[in-house]
């Protein structure tokens, strides 16, 4: 039988996809243990989910770890993800290295402990001149705080009249925004059967399509997201045009 991989039209790969993270929680309740496990799990996912954007050969994955809005969690959970992170970074950069990943990470860092942000810093080093999938952290990340940020500098540039107020359109915007440098995603995916955006990259997903799935995210395996990716394949994105435009 064809596998799912096989079914990918290769020459139709979403350049970037993005993913919201979510149902740890719920996947530790439905096993009967702490929340923090659901996260542990949550990084195996990750793990499968990488090896497969690159196996398709996507070239950015933005993966939403922990929003602005996470910060409001206990702080035992807090914690944990914290220490989670720095784990997982520490323990992943081998693999991510014979992967040929580079990483990234957007979002308020400056908020994260000092030892999330130097081994980050460690790992992003390593793996800077790796020329395969770019994978993406939003940490201590909200899309409203980005925008704020970005409008704060652009405001700044005019009153130091660096730039004229009439120079300001969305191209120029998003040359503020954390990912000035990365496309837009095309594939927005959200696990856990919620169907909501969570503050998450809400200028850049403008022309997204959006796919949901009820698989909370320690379930998800690389086969989800060949899924996801096919079902994106076999959407027709008109970005605003008839369909019968596209065609002529
Ligand atoms: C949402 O589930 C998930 C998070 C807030 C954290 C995501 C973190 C990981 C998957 C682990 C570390 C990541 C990396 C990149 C190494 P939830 O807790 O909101 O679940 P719930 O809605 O079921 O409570």
């Amino acid at each position: 039988m064809e596998s799912l991989k096989e079914k990918i039209n290769i020459g139709k790969i979403p350049r970037h996809v993005a993913i919201i993270m979510d149902g740890n929680g719920r996947w530790a309740a439905r096993h009967g243990v702490e929340r923090s496990f659901g996260h542990e799990h949550g990084v195996e996912a990750v793990r499968s989910t990488v090896e497969g954007a690159g196996e398709i050969g996507v070239e950015y994955l933005t993966l939403y770890a922990f929003s602005t809005e996470n910060w409001k969690r206990p702080k035992s959970e807090v914690n944990a993800l914290m220490r989670l992170l720095v784990q997982a970074i520490e323990n992943e950069t081998g693999e991510l290295m014979k992967k040929n990943v580079r990483l990234s990470a957007i979002g308020d860092l400056k908020k994260l402990p000092r030892d999330v942000v130097q081994k980050l810093n460690e790992c992003i080093q390593t793996l800077e001149n790796n020329s395969g999938l770019n994978l993406i952290l939003a940490l201590s990340y909200s899309a409203k705080w980005e925008i704020t940020e970005a409008t704060r500098k652009i405001a700044s540039e005019v009153m130091k009249g660096n730039i004229s107020q009439n120079d300001i359109d969305e191209k120029m915007f998003g040359k503020y925004l954390t990912t000035a440098e990365i496309p837009d995603p095309e594939l927005l995916i959200r696990t856990s059967g919620e169907y909501r955006l969570s503050n998450f990259l809400l200028w850049q997903i403008a022309y997204a399509e959006m796919y949901f799935t009820d698989i909370l995210w320690p379930d998800f395996r690389k086969e989800n997201l060949f899924e996801a990716v096919f079902d994106f394949q076999n959407r027709e994105r008109r970005f605003g045009k008839t369909s019968e435009q596209l065609f002529t």
